[in-house]
């Protein structure tokens, strides 16, 4: 047999597994992305159907909020190492619902969904904030949530300018009254609570996110 004619049905066949790969990893695409789009008909309920938040019931927007992310909230609201504190009245809202979703494959999917949902930019609610001041106090957050405030998966550290104020502040209180952050499983929320501590008060938080505003596209 020749070289070339042994070469020749080789590649076909590799082109042959190639394409049927494609096929099966499209499919299973499409598959996923039903189902993270049923599993969201859950969380409409409280984040609104284009993942826009609610403020009456303090459910944040997460429309566009990276995959990594949500899926890693998502699995430490199941564990309980997010929204298991007695005082974290949101949190134990948020909690149940997460575990409706059940098992990694289905905790991608409904992440996928969620971070393809196109951003919104959500009115500000907070007032008396002086975004000068803030900028200064932003270069240490920049560090890890960007100068642009656009987030740093390698540091775990969300994009902070596609959900709103109010939450953002809630948050904030959270990790420095211990709500959030203080939980031996929770490594990344532990990285964020002495910088929540830096804040003064809550002038010093309006201040930093009058400026995380002027980021917000
Ligand atoms: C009953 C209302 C409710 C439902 C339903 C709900 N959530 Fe939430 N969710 C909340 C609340 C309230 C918070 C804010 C918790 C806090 O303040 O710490 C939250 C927080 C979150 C966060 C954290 C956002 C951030 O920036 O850290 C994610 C992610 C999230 N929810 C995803 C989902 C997904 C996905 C579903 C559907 C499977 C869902 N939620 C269903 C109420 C709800
Ligand atoms: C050392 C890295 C680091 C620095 C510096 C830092 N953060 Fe964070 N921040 C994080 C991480 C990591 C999280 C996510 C924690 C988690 O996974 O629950 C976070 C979460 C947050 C959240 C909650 C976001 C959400 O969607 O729930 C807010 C608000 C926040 N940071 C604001 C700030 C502000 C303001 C500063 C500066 C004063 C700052 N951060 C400085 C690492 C950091």
């Amino acid at each position: 047999m020749s070289r070339a004619g042994y070469e020749l049905p080789r590649s076909a066949f590799h082109l042959a597994v190639a394409a049927l790969l494609l096929v099966g990893a499209s499919g299973r695409a499409a598959g996923d992305a039903a189902r993270g789009k049923e599993l969201f008909a859950n969380c409409a309920v409280c984040h609104g159907a284009s993942g826009e938040g609610n403020e009456k019931l303090k459910a944040p927007a997460i429309a566009a909020m990276p995959q990594w992310y949500v899926e890693a909230q998502l699995q430490k609201f199941q564990t309980g190492a997010r929204g298991a504190h007695p005082d974290d009245i949101e949190g134990l809202r948020m909690r149940p619902m997460s575990m409706t979703v059940k098992g990694e494959a289905n905790i991608s999917a409904v992440a996928a969904f969620v971070a393809a949902l196109a951003p919104v930019r959500p009115a500000a609610t907070l007032s008396g904030g002086d975004a000068n001041i803030g900028k200064a106090t932003y270069a240490v957050c920049a560090a890890c949530h960007g100068p642009a405030g656009e987030g740093n998966p390698a540091l775990k550290s969300p994009p902070l300018t596609q959900t709103q104020d109010w939450y953002l502040m809630a948050q904030l209180t959270k990790f420095k009254t211990g709500v959030r952050g203080t939980r031996p499983e929770d490594a990344s929320g532990a990285t964020m609570r002495p910088m929540a501590l830096m804040l003064a008060d809550e002038q010093a938080m309006k201040n930093v996110l009058a400026y995380v505003r002027t980021l917000a596209r």
